[in-house]
């Protein structure tokens, strides 16, 4: 199956890729024509991951592209900081989004507390037929001290998930693919795409 994905991420899509590798083709944004900015005005996961893949419906249609659209918002909770910077993690530290000060500015707000506890959560949308469809993935981890690894991209250097010493970017692609919250959603999506 053909599905767009109504992201221009360039970590996220080869992520995505990875997971969907010989299964599915997906298409980024990028390959499909499209360079617009999609608005992000929601003040959830949910209403951002559904709105993504509703504008990308809507002005560019679903059949001209693919068999279905689907897009993912991913944000990192942080216990001691009441859920922040969660729905708001792109632009944690303003605008422009930048994951330098971002990371920076997480530091600076855990430094009062001995708490490290974070989780990181992906809720994607897909729209097939017409049908809105939700699959959610989540991994509990700690926040380090200080950025580590060169891997990945977000939050990653700082973000160690439970039952590891490193941070997702000083792991392998291949390891954090196996287990991270974006790989989960992607994984209950795929079950689902097992019907068509
Ligand atoms: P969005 O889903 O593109 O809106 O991402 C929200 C924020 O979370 C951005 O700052 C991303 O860089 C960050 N983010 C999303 N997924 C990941 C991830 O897998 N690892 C690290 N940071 C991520």
């Amino acid at each position: 199956m053909k599905i767009l994905f109504a992201s221009s991420n360039k970590n996220k899509i080869r992520e995505i890729n990875s997971l969907l590798a010989g299964r599915h083709t997906v298409l980024g944004l990028e390959e499909a024509g499209i360079t617009v900015e999609i608005p992000e005005t929601g003040s959830t996961l949910h209403e951002n991951s559904f709105l993504k893949a509703k504008f990308v419906l809507e002005h560019f249609g679903e059949k001209s592209f693919a068999d279905a659209v689907f897009a993912d918002d991913s944000g990192l909770e942080v216990e001691a900081l009441n859920g922040a910077p969660g729905v708001f993690s792109a632009r944690y530290a303003g605008i422009p989004k930048n994951d330098v000060s971002n990371n920076i500015k997480l530091l600076e707000e855990l430094k009062w507390t001995t708490n490290r506890k974070a989780r990181f959560v992906t809720v994607i949308t897909l729209i097939i037929n017409g049908e809105v469809h939700y699959f959610e993935g989540e991994i509990k981890g700690t926040i380090a001290q200080e950025p580590r690894g060169k891997n990945g991209f977000g939050y990653d250097p700082l973000f160690i998930p439970r039952g590891y010493r490193s941070t997702f970017a000083e792991l392998s692609a291949e390891t954090k693919n196996a287990i991270s919250h974006r790989a989960i959603a992607v994984n209950k999506m795929v079950k689902f795409l097992e019907k068509f």
